[in-house]
């Protein structure tokens, strides 16, 4: 099991470049299945999720060939409509594949997700939705069993704001018969690049980017080239490194109008930050301010980007409070940074964060991703080595952290 080994106290100073967004791609390698044409993709981030969905895709029969700069997929001979527990098991977001199975096929075998660290994550949502596009859905031996000769278009009212429900009912409407409204839709920037390359390939959906998307059923979908937005998370998740360790970098390839509530968080601590076309410069010095804040669905304070902010807050001069409202259990950072020397308190879905003077290295434990990046967060800013255990929940989600942290003068690396 890999780890890194990180020795703190080390300004950044130097470029780094956004890979794309793993919650973009994910989607949208799923939407491969909805036409027989090829999808000609760029900017896919070299992720494990990313490798573990293109294995699921190929076990359907879909063909996808790739090279340092494309993925190109093809689904003109799907041959299974599975999707099997042992790879489920390891990503939830292969949920994503039942949308496009039924919409384009009439049929889907999907593996129940479980939950997962942060929470039981049920996908009743999806089900609730699809059936009422007419699917026959059954589950029994952890399988969903879907059925339906060909989706209705239909009004659906998701009861909370699900960003992978949107997208599987998204992906299901394209293709259904007659119009389809879904209320209550997630707006992330990712849903909104999975539209628009959808449009891209012949489906009429309006509203893109508001809560309600309006979708007309067409026949079939063609290709196209698409290039997967830039994730804002990794974006922000370097952001808070520097704001954490002083120094100064840029960030390229990078969008800078999908994370303002992050940006203002951030000038907010202290970030000196100025915006140049695709690159946001970052500069810092000395302890950052505290700042507090509650995640919400975008445009609001995303529940991605809040264990790495309270990574930062840990060592601010002052105290913060941090509310997690969409997941609940996305804490499980609060007991690692402890050990680091934070002095962090939770009651329910709120943490109070007492700014200290320094951290201290000590060996801690991913338990999720986003946790994962706190802890090397708070390593970087730590005074001694930091040792973070299970890093694969890291390499879920980040494009080789440790080369670009090392690569703007962090001392990190990684042991086997
Ligand atoms: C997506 O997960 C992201 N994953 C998550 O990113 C992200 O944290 C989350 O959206 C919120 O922004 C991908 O896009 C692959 P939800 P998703 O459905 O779609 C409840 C990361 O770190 N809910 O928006 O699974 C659910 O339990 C990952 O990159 C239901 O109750 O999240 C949660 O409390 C972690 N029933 C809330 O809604 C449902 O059917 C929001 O979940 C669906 C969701």
């Amino acid at each position: 099991m890999d780890k890194l080994q990180i020795v703190g106290g080390k300004r950044l100073n130097g470029d780094i470049a956004i890979s794309g967004a793993k919650n973009a791609a994910l989607p949208i390698l799923c939407a491969g299945l909805l036409t027989a044409g090829d999808l000609d993709l760029t900017n896919v981030p070299r992720l494990h999720d990313v490798r573990t969905m293109l294995r699921l895709l190929e076990q359907t029969g879909l063909k996808v060939t790739q090279d340092d700069e494309h993925v190109v997929l093809n689904g003109a001979n799907i041959t299974s409509l599975e999707a099997p527990y042992e790879l489920v098991k390891t990503m939830r977001a292969s949920i994503l594949v039942l949308g496009p199975m039924l919409a384009r096929f009439g049929e889907a075998r999907v593996s129940l997700p479980g939950g997962c660290a942060i929470g039981s994550r049920p996908v009743d949502q999806h089900i609730k939705g699809l059936r009422a596009m007419g699917a026959d859905i059954t589950i029994e031996g952890g399988y969903i069993h879907a059925k339906c000769a060909k989706l209705q278009g239909t009004r659906i009212h998701t009861d909370m704001i699900t960003v992978t429900g949107t997208e599987n009912l998204l992906m299901a409407a394209v293709l259904a018969e007659g119009e389809t409204i879904l209320e209550n839709a997630a707006r992330e920037p990712e849903v909104v690049d999975l539209a628009n390359m959808l449009v891209a390939m012949g489906a009429k959906i309006e509203g893109i980017g508001t809560d309600r998307l309006v979708i007309q059923g067409v026949d079939a979908l063609h290709g196209t080239k698409h290039a997967v937005i830039s994730d804002r998370i990794e974006a922000a998740t370097f952001l808070c490194a520097v704001a954490a360790t002083g120094g100064d970098i840029r960030i390229t390839n990078t969008r800078t109008d999908i994370f303002d509530v992050a940006l203002d968080k951030l000038r907010e601590m202290g970030v000196q930050l100025t915006v140049e076309g695709d690159t946001i410069r970052a500069r810092m010095d000395g302890r950052p301010q505290p700042v507090s804040f509650r995640t919400t669905e975008y445009p609001g304070f995303p529940t991605d980007m809040q264990a790495q902010f309270m990574a930062v807050d840990t060592i601010a001069r002052g105290p913060s409070r941090v509310t997690e409202t969409i997941f609940e259990n996305r804490f499980m950072h609060v007991q690692e940074l402890n050990r680091l020397g934070a002095s962090i308190s939770t009651e329910g879905n709120t943490a109070f964060i007492e700014g200290v003077e320094r951290l201290v290295g000590a060996p801690v434990m991913a338990t999720d991703l986003r946790a994962s990046a706190s802890l090397v967060i708070a390593g970087l800013a730590a005074e001694g080595t930091t040792i973070v255990d299970r890093i694969y929940h890291l390499d879920r989600g980040y494009d080789r952290m440790e080369a670009k942290l090392s690569a703007v003068g962090a001392d990190i690396v990684r042991i086997k």
